[in-house]
């Protein structure tokens, strides 16, 4: 069969993979706005990932791509066509959907997309959410702010990679967060054209955050897994990591399952797989966002680890088959992996000469590592989920690799002098 991916992260390469492996003929549409997230694309050539590459300016241009499309499958007919990334998933599903293939429903990853449309439509339908609003100016920032009481987040009503997603405790944090509006960002094109203008106001809610991994096809929706996620200690908005399975009792897994499964149905997201991010209030489940992609970043390495299971053998099958893969009804965890970015918490040269075999304590335990600095090496400060350097390990429980992420952490700050950020471990006990 043939399917096509549109545009991809370095990790997302793997459904190609998955795509290859399983025999298929696979066609990458590379566009302009997010060829940067790969460099260049000759790792899919060396791989031998595609049959072919088409190239186009801009995938979140639903009617240039979707002539893409049209001539592709005019040529080589198309079984499926799916994106890993969340920026140009819309204009996929609606091509999808114009050329009568599988996709997610294109009303609802638009109000997935759009955060504070998304609360309304949960809190409609019952569930749990928070208060919110989307400001335009400052001076209603202040307003609302206000009226929600901080601390409040701020964030882009759509966007990602928590970019200028911030908590602000106060009004003076509020007027700093407007002024750095303004500021030109160093990001993908495509990147830059899906952070929405507009700012949502939303109250800040206390407690882990967690996220769930859903499937829906064929009218049945399905949690795969629960993780727990690593937050910056004094910047919560920054995300550092992810332990699968998650370290909670059954209870609260269960809890979160079953809230994630109903804003999954709630929003109407009916074929693909989620990404659903909860925080655990003291009142129960509340969502972050509802991510209507497959899991992000180094998500689908872990879950490989965690599960034995290809996160993206899954959704290859689904957009195949048009059906839920049986896999995604009995997955079992055969041990428990984290994945940890290293980011350092200032910006700064290592001035250290770092001893040799210095990791030698924990090496055995790496599924993953990239750290590669040294002496002279200029470090930027993390400010963002997104960071160059990260680990992933492995353990018999969920708390095991989660800890000894953090004290991996705690020896390659030592082994190099640079100050890293600290993750508040706020999953701890539930
Ligand atoms: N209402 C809230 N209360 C507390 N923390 C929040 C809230 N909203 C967002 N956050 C924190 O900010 C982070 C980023 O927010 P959100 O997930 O909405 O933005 P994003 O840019 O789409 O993120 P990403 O694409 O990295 O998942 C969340 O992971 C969470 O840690
Ligand atoms: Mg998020």
């Amino acid at each position: 069969m043939h399917i096509a991916f549109v545009d991809s992260n370095p990790v997302g390469l793997n459904a190609l993979l998955a795509a290859k492996r399983r025999g298929h003929e696979v066609t990458f549409v590379s566009s302009k706005q997010f060829v940067e997230f790969l460099g260049d694309l000759s790792a899919i050539e060396a791989r031998g990932l595609a049959d072919r590459i088409v190239r186009i300016d801009a995938s979140r241009d639903e009617d240039e791509l979707f002539a893409a499309l049209s001539e592709l499958n005019r040529k080589h007919p198309l079984d499926a066509v799916v994106t890993v990334l969340e920026y140009c998933a819309s204009s996929v599903a609606r091509c999808a959907q114009r050329l009568g293939l599988a996709g997610t429903d294109p009303a609802a990853l638009s109000l997935a997309q759009n955060k504070a449309a998304c609360r309304d439509r949960i809190s409609a339908s019952g569930l749990r959410s928070v208060g919110h609003f989307v400001v335009d100016t400052l001076e209603l920032a202040l307003v609302r702010a206000a009226h929600i009481g901080y601390p409040v987040i701020a964030k882009p009503l759509s966007g990602g990679g928590s970019i200028l997603a911030e908590k602000i405790d106060d009004e003076d944090r509020l007027r700093a967060y407007f002024a750095s509006l303004g500021k030109q960002l160093a990001l993908p094109a495509g990147l830059l054209d899906a952070i929405s203008p507009q700012t949502l106001l939303e109250d800040y809610i206390d407690g882990p955050l967690l996220s769930v991994e859903v499937a829906a096809a064929a009218g049945e929706v399905v949690p795969l897994i629960v993780s727990a996620r690593k937050r910056c200690i004094d910047e919560p908005a920054i995300e550092l990591g992810t332990t699968m399975p998650a370290p909670v009792s059954s209870e609260v897994a269960d809890a979160l399952r079953a809230y994630a499964v109903e804003v999954v149905r709630s929003v109407g997201l009916d074929f693909g797989i989620f990404h659903i991010e909860i925080i655990l209030s003291e009142h129960g489940p509340v969502l972050v966002e509802a991510n209507p992609r497959i899991m992000g970043g180094n998500m689908p390495t872990v879950f490989k680890l965690a599960t034995d299971i290809d996160a993206y053998d899954l959704l290859v099958d689904m957009y195949l088959t048009r059906a839920m893969p049986v896999a995604c009804r009995d997955i079992v965890p055969i041990q428990a992996a984290t994945t940890r970015m290293i980011g350092a918490a200032e910006s700064t040269q290592v001035e250290k000469a770092i001893a040799p075999h210095w990791n030698a304590p924990f090496k055995e335990r790496l599924a993953g590592w990239r750290f590669d600095v040294s002496r002279g090496t200029r470090v930027e400060k993390m400010d963002s989920s997104t960071c160059p350097f990260h680990f992933q390990v492995v353990g018999a429980s969920a708390h095991e690799s989660s800890l000894l992420a953090e004290w991996i952490i705690g020896q390659t700050a030592r082994a190099t002098g640079i100050k890293l950020r600290s993750s508040s471990e706020d999953y701890l006990f539930r």
